[in-house]
């Protein structure tokens, strides 16, 4: 059986700040699989690499710009977004409290701050030149984006960055959006997200079509991964940080881990594949 892959959330978020180059460069330190991270995309037509629609939480954008609530990324051109520190408030919030328990060294804090909002060209060509692959995720645009043509833009910038499709695997919650990539880079492998609403029970017909699915772990029992498996299915789940709860799912036979903590679940994950050596 394959290894379980572990996927750094949104790069090794518990030690760096989220979804900057500092986080992915985290993840590849500490021999995460892949990273995964979140696409949102300037007003100008910048794709960035992004988690929330608004810029308040992780970067400083309330202070420079104390006019513009509620910050949201689609309003700001990417000279605006270009201008914003994505770092200092990772040692001001310690949001996994790994500062506090001693696991990020004060030279990798220093360097936190004035870290920027990465563009998708400088993800991609990170992820390139490591030799490493990421999980690509387009999330719904908020206004006045709702209709840009992601996609296509992703493709523009893969080209430019001449990145080989092996190294990228696009992922949404937007099925009609996999459905397009499918249809103009087969090769580049589509993952179909579901779970995003924490308190519904997940529809699996509705990804009967995908042969790789990304889902919610607390809507997802090791049961539900050992059918799914029996199915023919590849199986990641997001988001797992505990190492018990990893270790079932890794037993169940799960493809990957979307994980906050990739630094305690690449040797679990390790260790379970020796275990299971001739
Ligand atoms: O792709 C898995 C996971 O990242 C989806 O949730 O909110 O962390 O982007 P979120
Ligand atoms: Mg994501």
């Amino acid at each position: 059986m394959k290894r379980t892959q572990i996927i750094a959330h949104r790069g090794a978020r518990s030690l760096a700040p989220e979804n900057t180059l500092a986080a992915a460069e985290k993840g590849l330190e500490v021999g995460a699989d892949l990273w995964e991270t979140d696409v949102g995309v300037s007003a100008d037509g910048v794709l960035i690499i992004f988690h929330d629609d608004s810029l308040k939480r992780t970067t400083n954008a309330a202070e420079v710009y104390p006019d513009r609530a509620p910050w949201t990324f689609s309003e700001f051109t990417y000279s605006e977004i270009e201008r914003l520190d994505a770092g200092s408030w990772f040692d001001r919030d310690d949001p996994f409290g790994q500062i506090a328990a001693g696991r990020v060294g004060l030279a990798d804090q220093q360097g936190y701050v004035g870290l920027k909002v990465p563009t998708v060209e400088e993800a991609l060509a990170f992820t390139k030149d490591n030799d490493w692959v990421v999980n690509i995720e387009l999330k719904k645009l908020p206004p006045p984006l709702e209709n840009f043509p992601v996609v296509t833009e992703f493709f523009r910038v893969m080209d430019r960055v001449r990145i080989a499709p092996e190294q990228v695997r696009l992922s949404s919650f937007q099925h009609h959006w996999l459905a397009q990539a499918r249809s103009l880079r087969p090769e580049v492998e589509v993952q179909a997200l579901v779970g995003y609403h924490r308190d519904r029970p997940i529809d699996w017909r509705a990804v009967e079509d995908y042969q790789t699915i990304n889902a919610r772990a607390t809507l997802t029992p090791p049961e539900k991964v050992r059918q799914l498996v029996a199915a023919g299915k590849k199986i990641n789940l997001f988001t797992v940080n505990e190492t018990d709860e990893a270790a079932r799912y890794i037993e169940a036979g799960v493809s990957g881990l979307f994980s906050d903590f990739p630094q305690d679940l690449v040797p679990l994950a390790l260790a379970a594949a020796g275990k299971e050596t001739p």
